[in-house]
């Protein structure tokens, strides 16, 4: 038997002062897209907002359904439409953000597993690297160069070919 290790680094960011301009500017897109998510059930609202290689931006917020699994989170919702509109366009970065009255919005979210597998086919898909920057309404901000990093042991079309 021999163990082995899995390690990844990310970066951690006090606030958003801190950030690249570029970041900054997506974590704002993404703080402020939580204001059209449709969460009535939850009430935890997530924003995200996406850069492309064509320098557009595309936002997407979680839309849930009175049947509670129909719902599709802020990140998946995004993919969807950067498909759609620019389906030969990379993305750069991702950022991710929530609101909700429950808890105050001051540390970073990261992407549910359904999310992280979805981005992992988009970056296989457009053979590049999404960094996704995940934090709140305010606070700490986490970020990692790709995300494939957020999913290791990761099922993927190696295994359909
Ligand atoms: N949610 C997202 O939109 N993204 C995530 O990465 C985590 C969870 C949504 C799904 C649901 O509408 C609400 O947050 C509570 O789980």
């Amino acid at each position: 038997m021999k163990q082995s290790k899995f390690e990844f680094e990310y970066e951690v960011y006090d606030d958003i002062s801190q950030l690249s301009k570029e970041d900054a500017d997506l974590l704002i897109r993404a703080r402020g897209a939580t204001a059209n998510a449709y969460a009535p059930y939850s009430k935890f609202n997530v924003g995200a907002a996406a850069l492309l290689v064509n320098g557009e931006y595309i936002a997407g917020t979680n839309q849930e359904n009175a049947s509670y699994p129909v719902g599709i989170c802020a990140e998946r919702v995004l993919l969807g439409s950067a498909a759609t509109l620019y389906p030969d366009i990379p993305l750069i970065a991702m950022a991710i953000s929530f609101n909700t009255a429950k808890e105050k919005s001051n540390h970073p979210i990261s992407p549910c597993g359904m999310c992280r597998q979805s981005l992992l086919e988009y970056e296989t898909r457009f053979k590049k690297p999404i960094r996704v920057i995940m934090g709140g309404m305010e606070g700490k901000i986490h970020i990692v160069q790709s995300s494939r990093l957020l999913l290791p042991f990761a099922f993927t079309s190696d295994e359909l070919i």
